[in-house]
């Protein structure tokens, strides 16, 4: 489904490979929420610094020519809500869901989707769904370049 924050992209690799990597980690650690100061243990982060994710990231940046993305994958737990919040410095994100079905939720409704370009600066959630698998994502987040602006040099580099 459509949503002013969201734009659908393409998935580059074959998603087996994203998912795999994203399981191999053994090292992902809880995040850090500096706002309230505390460790969230059912939402843990992985730093990527070298592999498929990496090089996907590398390749972006040459395409889009912006400077600052950086990887990390993240694994919510189906018992964690991702509460309302803008994110902190992360302008947008092309964000990959390689598991789990969970919608992203926005002020006006709940929007399924499996790789796309986010708003990060419009209020979003992520509610726990114990139906559903641990939600895993590959998050490439653009410090140093616009929703909008990333979405048109996507579009005109395709
Ligand atoms: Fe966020």
């Amino acid at each position: 489904m459509e949503h002013k924050a969201l734009h659908h992209i393409e998935l580059p690799v074959d998603e087996n490979l994203l998912i795999q990597e994203s399981k191999s980690y053994k090292d992902y650690e809880p995040y850090y929420d500096t706002k309230n100061e505390c460790y969230l243990d059912d939402w843990l982060q992985k730093h990527v610094k070298a592999g498929i994710a990496y090089d996907i990231c590398e390749m972006y940046k040459i395409r889009l020519g912006i400077s600052d993305i950086r990887p990390r994958y993240y694994i919510q737990k189906n018992t964690f809500t991702l509460p309302w919040h803008k994110d902190r410095g992360t302008q947008c994100s092309l964000n990959f869901v390689l598991g789990g079905s969970a919608p992203i939720s926005f002020r006006d409704g709940n929007y399924h989707y499996k790789y796309a370009i986010l708003n990060t600066q419009e209020e979003h959630a992520v509610f726990h769904n114990k139906e559903s698998e641990n939600r895993i994502l590959l998050k490439l987040s653009v410090f140093d370049c616009s929703f909008e602006e990333t979405v048109k040099r996507y579009e005109s580099t395709k």
